[in-house]
C-alpha cells in the first residue's frame, strides 16, 4: 500500500520540541513541528505533502467556514521503550472518517493516504511523543470543503490534513456533568453520529450554561422527548448498574466511539454482563438515588476513561460512589492504558507500530 504513495516533504528549519515542558502539557495548545496535507481536485486526491506546522492561506469564501462542511477525527499515539510510535486503532478512525465524509457529501479518503500521512509524521516528529505519565500524542486528522464559492452546494474541492499535539489529560479531575433536558445536540436523521464540526459548535452554548453552574459537561438526552440518555459531546457515557455495564445503544444521534467499543470489547472479554440499550433519565436518576448505579464514566479518545463524580438533574446533584471503589472503570482504564503503551499484550490487534 504505502510505498506507492508519493509524499513531498518539506522539513522545518528549526524544531520547537525543546521549548515544550513535557511535565505540564495543556490539552490542545501545543502542536508538533510538521503537518500533513492533501488536496482533492478534479475528483482525485493529489499533492500529498508534509510541511512545517503553521498558518495557512485560504479564501474567505471557503464554504467550510460559512457552512461547516468539515469533519475530523481524534486518535492517540504513545511511545514504547524502543522509541517506536504505537498508534491505537487508527483503521477504526479511518473508517469512521469515511462514514462522516459520506454523510457530509465529502469524498472518500483512501486508507493509504490516512495511514501513510500518520506514519510519515510519526517518523518526523517522533521526539514530540511524550512518555510522561498521563500524557500522549493526540493526532487530529480533518477534512474541509475548499471551493471558492459561497452558494449552497456540496463542494468540489477539499483539503485533508493531519496535525499533532502532545497532550496531558483532557479532564484532570473526575467530571461533574448535568443532564440536559432543553437543548439538543442531535436528532434522528441528523449528523450526530458523524464527527462533523457543526455538532460541536452547536453544543457550545448549552455546555457553557452548564459550565457557568459549575459542571464540566452535559449529558445530552434524545432530541424528541429528552427522556433518554445519549452521550456527553466529548465522550460516550457508561454506567455500572449493580454488576452490569450499561451504555446507550448507537443510533443516528450518538457518536460511534472507538474508546466506547474498546471498553465494551474488554468487558465482554472479561465475562461481564454488558447491555447496549436505551437508558431513560428516570432509570438513571432512580439508580443514583437507590445506589444501584455503582459507577459512571465517560469514554473517549481525548477524555480516555473519565470518572463521573456527580450528575446534576433538575437542580439536584447526585453523587457517585468514591472513585477508588469503582472496580470496573479503574480496571478498564488501567488495561487500556497498558495496551496502548505496549506494556500488556494486545489480544484484539488494536495497536499499530510505526
Ligand atoms: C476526541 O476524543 O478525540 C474528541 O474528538 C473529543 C474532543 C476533543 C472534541
Amino acid at each position: 500500500m504505502v510505498e506507492t504513495l508519493k509524499i513531498e516533504i518539506k522539513k522545518t528549519a528549526k524544531s520547537r520540541v525543546s521549548e515544550v515542558n513535557f511535565h505540564d502539557i495543556p490539552f490542545g495548545k501545543v502542536y508538533a513541528d510538521h503537518m500533513f496535507m492533501a488536496d482533492f481536485r478534479n475528483g482525485d486526491w493529489k499533492n500529498l505533502r508534509v510541511v512545517p506546522y503553521g498558518h495557512m492561506l485560504i479564501s474567505p469564501a471557503t464554504p467550510a467556514i460559512h457552512y461547516g462542511q468539515s469533519i475530523f477525527e481524534g486518535l492517540k499515539a504513545y511511545k514504547n521503550d524502543r522509541g517506536e510510535a504505537l498508534i491505537f486503532r487508527p483503521l477504526d478512525n479511518w473508517k469512521r472518517m469515511n462514514i462522516s465524509a459520506d454523510r457530509m457529501c465529502m469524498p472518500y479518503l483512501p486508507e493509504d493516504i490516512f495511514m501513510e500521512g500518520i506514519h510519515t509524521l510519526m517518523e518526523l516528529d517522533r521526539d514530540w511523543i511524550p512518555t510522561t505519565e498521563g500524557s500522549s500524542f493526540y493526532i487530529r486528522p480533518f477534512m474541509f470543503s475548499a471551493d471558492e464559492y459561497i452558494g449552497i452546494r456540496p463542494s468540489l474541492d477539499f483539503t485533508f490534513m493531519i496535525i499533532n499535539s502532545p497532550v496531558g489529560p483532557y479532564y484532570s479531575t473526575p467530571v461533574k456533568v448535568k443532564i440536559e433536558t432543553h437543548y439538543t445536540r442531535a436528532v434522528e436523521g441528523g449528523t450526530g453520529f458523524a464527527k462533523a464540526g457543526g455538532n460541536y459548535g452547536g453544543s457550545l452554548y448549552p455546555a457553557k450554561l452548564a459550565q457557568d453552574q459549575g459542571y464540566h459537561q452535559l449529558i445530552w438526552t434524545d432530541g424528541r422527548e429528552h427522556k433518554y440518555i445519549e452521550e456527553s459531546g466529548t465522550m460516550n457515557v457508561m454506567f455500572v448498574f449493580e454488576d452490569t455495564l450499561v451504555t446507550p445503544e448507537l443510533g443516528d444521534s450518538i457518536l460511534r466511539g472507538i474508546t466506547r467499543d474498546s471498553v465494551l470489547t474488554l468487558a465482554r472479554h472479561w465475562g461481564m454482563k454488558v447491555e447496549e440499550r436505551k437508558i431513560s433519565v428516570k432509570e438513571l436518576v432512580d439508580g443514583l438515588e437507590s445506589g444501584r448505579v455503582k459507577e459512571a464514566f465517560g469514554a473517549g479518545t481525548a477524555a480516555t476513561i473519565a470518572h463521573i463524580e456527580l450528575i446534576g438533574y433538575e437542580g439536584k446533584n447526585h453523587y457517585l460512589p468514591p472513585v477508588e471503589t469503582r472496580k470496573f472503570s479503574n480496571k478498564v482504564l488501567n488495561e487500556l492504558e497498558a495496551i496502548k503503551r505496549g506494556l500488556k499484550p494486545d489480544p484484539f490487534g488494536w495497536m499499530y507500530t510505526f
